[in-house]
């Protein structure tokens, strides 16, 4: 696994391991197999009402909990600066942790400011190691830069080939935060696996096109949680850093850019 480094030093793994969807006995499995496959960071959110499954699946894992990097995110039942206060013990009940890793915001509501306030007490209080937003657009994230103490570490936002938002990226990372992708592969959105360019690229390193896909953005420098419920596609997902992808190669892809969003949530 390779690392990237937040703004306060901590280490977050370049692939991790995506959980919409993700529940119950079987999400348990599912987790613990993504686990013994070597996922080392987990993506949840309180929306996505499966906590409990991972706090589950990492104790059943014994695995050593400073090994495991958990990401979790606050949503709208919790939009105000005192309920974000109890979202936070919120997530560190429903996982059992000691502390989470790093909390994001979940998306841009009205409060989102005040949320932010009520997270970076919890910062200060060891709660959580590393704090952030997620959906957020450059003019919302201009105007939290200004009012915040704690610079967000990591702004998770939809980035795939189609919509890599790379002019942000560079943007964020001058600021001190990290771009990290969701939906690396379109949630299904676009026939990704099928796209001529990434199959071509891929069959000249003997991968697949969602090998390629992933690697492209690890190359951007940007940290991905792709999902699956299939072990065999959990391995797929992780084979990424041993190969590399040519200049030539990052253009032709490169091409596949539309600048326009899938899921249309950030107004620009
Ligand atoms: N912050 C946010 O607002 C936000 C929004 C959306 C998602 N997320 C996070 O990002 C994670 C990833 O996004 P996502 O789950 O929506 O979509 P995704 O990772 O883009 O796509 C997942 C889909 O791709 C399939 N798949 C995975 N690996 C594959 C492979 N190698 N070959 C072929 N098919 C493959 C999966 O099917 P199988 O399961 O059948 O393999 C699943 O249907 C989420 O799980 C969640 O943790 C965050």
């Amino acid at each position: 696994m390779k690392y990237t480094e937040l703004n306060n030093g901590i280490k977050l793994p370049m692939v991790g391991f995506g959980t919409w969807d993700v529940r119950g006995k079987v999400g348990v499995a599912i987790l613990e197999q993504a686990l013994e496959t070597g996922y080392r960071l987990i993506d949840t959110a309180i929306m996505y009402g499966n906590e409990k499954e991972v706090g589950q699946a990492i104790h059943n894992s014994g695995i050593d909990r400073g090994e495991i990097f958990v990401t979790d995110k606050i949503n709208s039942p919790y939009a105000s600066y005192e309920k974000t206060r109890k979202a936070v013990d919120h997530c560190l009940a429903e996982t059992g942790l000691d502390y989470i890793d790093l909390i994001l915001i979940h998306e841009p509501y009205e409060t989102y400011k005040e949320m932010y306030k009520a997270l970076e007490e919890a910062y200060d209080a060891g709660k959580v190691r590393a704090i952030g937003v997620s959906n957020i657009n450059r003019r919302l994230y201009d105007d939290l830069l200004k009012d915040c103490r704690v610079v967000p570490a990591v702004n998770q936002v939809e980035c795939h080939v189609y919509y890599p938002q790379l002019i942000y990226r560079k943007y964020l990372e001058e600021q001190g935060t990290l771009m990290q992708s969701w939906a690396p592969f379109t949630e299904g959105r676009k026939r990704i696996f099928d796209e001529p360019v990434l199959k071509e690229v891929g069959a000249a390193h003997d991968k697949s096109a969602a090998q390629v896909a992933l690697k492209y953005l690890l190359s951007n420098g940007i940290p991905v949680i792709p999902k699956s419920s299939k072990a065999s596609r959990m391995r797929e997902n992780l084979e990424l850093f041993d190969f590399e992808l040519s200049q030539e190669e990052m253009a032709m892809i490169a091409q596949l850019d539309g600048r326009k969003s899938l899921f249309g949530w950030y107004g620009d």
